[in-house]
């Protein structure tokens, strides 16, 4: 389903057509520009579409030797080896998989001066002209990354606080709420909304309410989701039926 001058929303009945139809996507860009670099995020909503892509590499149907993979967001205060980290969740379910060594990744910082650091990740993927691809969830919340609202759309990657609503969220990984690590970095809104293409996947009735106010209500940065809405990015949003719920995209 179609919307003119704006997202396409793909309605998917289930996880299983969720993750064939984000891979044809994926896999379409990286026919297109095989040194894509793409954001990857990490979350429980696209692992079925890394595991459609990793599927179809062992097949030999895709090639991911010229994929760099940039970080989308990462907690501040694990150690490195912490297993809860995104980058350790990135390469179980997507760098492993998908045959690419850790070093590819183009990573946000995560000590030092954060503030410099930062800056010096937004000129690297300046220096190439941006995203081309990158690959989002939405919070309960509807950040994008670790872009809680309130949100200007062009803000840099930096140090952010978590909201309590993504610290409540994300409590499932971390079996306590008050274990969930409250700072994060995250890549800036103004590089996701500047990729070249957009895909968002989004599952579940929790998600069914902020799905609407993001691709339906006026753009806010109370909800960072919505400025996908005025991008200049191709935007597909791939969203189950129990997040839609009924009735078609308009
Ligand atoms: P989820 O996370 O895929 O685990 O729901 C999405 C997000 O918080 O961006």
């Amino acid at each position: 389903m179609t919307r003119l001058g704006g997202p396409s929303v793909v309605v998917v009945e289930d996880a299983d057509e969720l993750g064939r139809v984000g891979a044809d996507l994926v896999a379409d860009e990286l026919r297109r520009t095989p040194g894509a670099w793409v954001s990857v995020a990490t979350g429980e909503t696209p692992m079925g579409m890394y595991a459609e892509l990793a599927a179809r590499r062992r097949s030999g149907l895709l090639d991911t030797g010229g994929l760099t993979p940039v970080q989308l967001d990462e907690y501040l205060g694990l150690e490195p080896d912490d297993r809860r980290t995104f980058f350790g969740w990135m390469r179980r379910s997507f760098l492993e998989p998908l045959g690419i060594a850790d070093e590819r990744v183009v990573r946000l910082p995560l000590d030092g001066d954060l503030a410099a650091a930062c800056a010096a990740f937004d000129r690297t993927l300046d220096a190439r002209g941006g995203l081309d691809l990158a690959i989002l969830g939405i919070g309960t919340n509807g950040h994008l990354g670790f872009n809680e609202p309130p949100v200007d759309p062009g803000a840099p990657t930096r140090e952010v606080g978590l909201s309590t609503a993504t610290i409540d969220a994300n409590a499932r990984y971390w079996g306590d709420v008050n274990d969930v690590p409250t700072r994060a970095v995250t890549t800036g809104m103004r590089q996701l909304l500047a990729a070249r293409a957009i895909v968002m996947v989004v599952s579940g009735p929790t998600k069914r309410e902020i799905v609407h106010r993001a691709l339906e209500e006026p753009v806010t940065p109370q909800v960072p989701a919505s400025f996908l809405q005025e991008t200049g990015a191709a935007v597909t949003v791939i969203v189950d039926r129990e997040a839609w719920g009924e009735g078609d995209p308009s």
